[in-house]
């Protein structure tokens, strides 16, 4: 036991010497929004600009990627989350770059992933008036927490009813007044009772405790960090280590519990993570300690003005000061 445990170790380290390193790139332009990892280590991403989920295998070299699931009736998909093993969860609705979201477009949808070969995709609910359902987090089997972006809320969505209710709507939530695009809350993730947030225009993320059944705010809100530029959608170590991506910053960073932060990776000139979107921790013994983040390749805001790319998924060293 101690010897495979070891191994694994020594695997996972060995690994982690070639990192950073692109696992997967799609054709530009594709704006990667979201990633969440599967037990077994495959990766969804979501696509905004094409109605698409896709799997990316990362353990294959090199890395392989398969659409899960194309979406009719309209052009995007943001949040995802797991709700229960193999089971996910995604936003799907309209959005344009220019224009903002067609209101009332979104919904959310179930992707089963349990049967091999044979996933099973059924939609959850629509969410009525919504604004942009941007980041999702799953609260707990059958409830799930919403951020709407351009109104400015976070929403929990009863999975068996399908009925939504407002439980956080404050300046911590809301579009900065006066900043060039109307988006607030963003990045959302529940972890041992607590949801982690951002406010892509405050610089900020922030956490609160919330009622495991009902969603409901139980504590004051604590601000993590109010010095993150441009936070996105986020993830969440054991130990409460924050990672997350500066989308416009092309950065990605590290908040640990003292509230240090640290660039992980990229610089506002770089394209290492152009335009970073989402991150996720690996789950498996084979890249524990990895940061998986997505990217748009930059096509909203080109680095240096002119550089675009296709959206890729960066592996990146995140075992630093890690408790194995
Ligand atoms: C969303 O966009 C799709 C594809 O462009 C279009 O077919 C659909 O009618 C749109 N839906 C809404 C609610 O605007
Ligand atoms: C993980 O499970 C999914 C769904 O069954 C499958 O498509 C994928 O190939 C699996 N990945 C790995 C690395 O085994
Ligand atoms: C799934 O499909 C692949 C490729 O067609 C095949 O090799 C594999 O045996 C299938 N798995 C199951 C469980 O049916
Ligand atoms: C952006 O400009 C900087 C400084 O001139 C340069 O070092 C960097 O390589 C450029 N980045 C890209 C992605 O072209
Ligand atoms: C990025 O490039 C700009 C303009 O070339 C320069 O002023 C700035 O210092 C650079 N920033 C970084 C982090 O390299």
């Amino acid at each position: 036991m101690r010897f495979l445990l070891s191994s694994a170790l020594l695997l996972a380290a060995t690994a982690q010497a070639s990192l950073p390193k692109t696992i997967y790139q799609f054709p530009n332009p594709t704006w990667v929004e979201n990633i969440r990892s599967m037990s077994n280590g495959s990766l969804l991403v979501t696509i905004i600009g094409r109605p698409e989920v896709h799997i990316i295998d990362p353990f294959v070299k090199p890395a392989t990627s398969s659409l899960v699931h194309s979406f009719s009736s309209a052009n995007a998909v943001l949040g995802i989350t797991e709700i229960i093993p193999n089971t996910f969860a995604v936003a799907v609705g309209n959005y344009s770059n220019v224009d903002g979201p067609t209101i009332g477009s979104f919904s959310i949808w179930k992707i089963d992933l349990t049967a091999p070969n044979n996933t099973h995709v059924s939609k959850i609910a629509s969410i009525p008036r919504s604004g942009l359902i941007n980041g999702i987090t799953t609260l707990n089997a059958n409830t799930l927490l919403l951020a709407d972006s351009t109104i400015g809320h976070l929403l929990k969505l009863d999975i068996r009813s399908g009925k939504s209710k407002v439980v956080l709507e404050d300046e911590t939530t809301k579009p900065v007044a006066g900043a060039a695009i109307q988006i607030g809350i963003n990045g959302v993730r529940s972890k041992n009772g607590w949801l982690y947030y951002t406010n892509i225009f405050l610089n900020s993320v922030f956490r609160v405790k919330v009622d495991p059944f009902t969603g409901t705010p139980i504590s004051r809100i604590e601000t993590i960090s109010s010095n993150i530029p441009t936070p996105d959608d986020l993830d969440i170590a054991d130990d409460g280590t924050v990672f997350v991506p500066g989308s416009l910053s092309n950065t990605v960073f590290r908040v640990q519990g003292d509230g240090e932060v640290t660039a992980l990776a990229g610089n506002l000139n770089s394209s290492l993570v152009a335009s970073a979107t989402g991150a996720v921790l690996g789950r498996t013994w084979r890249d524990r300690g990895v940061l998986y983040v997505s990217t748009t390749g930059a096509i909203s805001a080109p680095v240096n003005g002119t550089f675009t790319e296709g959206g890729k998924v960066v592996a990146l060293d995140a075992s630093e000061g890690w408790t194995w």
